[in-house]
């Protein structure tokens, strides 16, 4: 972490995002650090991944270590610390869906968007399997609720149930278009 890379980015924090920051705190008198969630997840949404110098910056802002938020990042898997693809497909893989064929459903998924389901090249929690195109992201995640419309995806913020290998293509399909 340095200080240039802190001060590169905090350049880039649009007016609005800040003001959003600025007013999530306020939720939080008794405690600033009870902020540490919802300031990433407000940073995730608005620059795709949390890095050193995102780490950094939120310690900074909410008087904290950075191990602080550091350890949160690493801690919840929907946090990434590389840019994923700009569809990101999440596939359940808890019990319902797994005896429902959801591993099947994933690996249909990554052979129809070109994601290879064993790249683990950006390292654990930096950011899931994605295309060589950038386009697809595609990872397992544990139970969204869902389970009596298994198998599900998330499929950024839509969620596809009672998912087939053979609609996988059309679902695809219809999101390159
Ligand atoms: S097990 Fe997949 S949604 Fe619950």
């Amino acid at each position: 972490m340095t200080t240039d890379s802190t001060s590169r980015q905090a350049d880039q924090i649009p007016p609005e995002l800040l003001a959003e920051i600025e007013e999530r705190i306020t939720h939080y008198p008794v405690s600033k650090r009870s902020a540490s969630l919802p300031l990433l997840h407000l940073w995730q949404n608005h620059f795709g991944f949390v890095d050193d110098t995102g780490i950094e910056w939120i310690a900074t802002k909410l008087e904290l270590q950075p191990v602080n938020i550091y350890e949160l990042v690493t801690f919840y898997p929907w946090f990434r610390r590389e840019a994923a693809g700009k569809t990101i497909i999440r596939v359940c893989r808890t019990l319902a869906c797994a005896m429902a064929g959801s591993y099947q459903v994933r690996e249909k998924f990554c052979a129809a968007t070109g994601v290879d389901p064993h790249d683990h090249s950006h390292g654990f929690g930096h950011a899931p399997p994605t295309s060589p195109d950038g386009k697809f992201s595609v990872e397992f995640v544990e139970c969204l609720a869902s389970c009596g419309s298994a198998p599900v995806a998330l499929i950024n913020d839509d969620l596809h149930e009672r998912i087939t290998p053979e609609t996988v293509e059309t679902i695809v399909k219809e999101l390159a278009s």
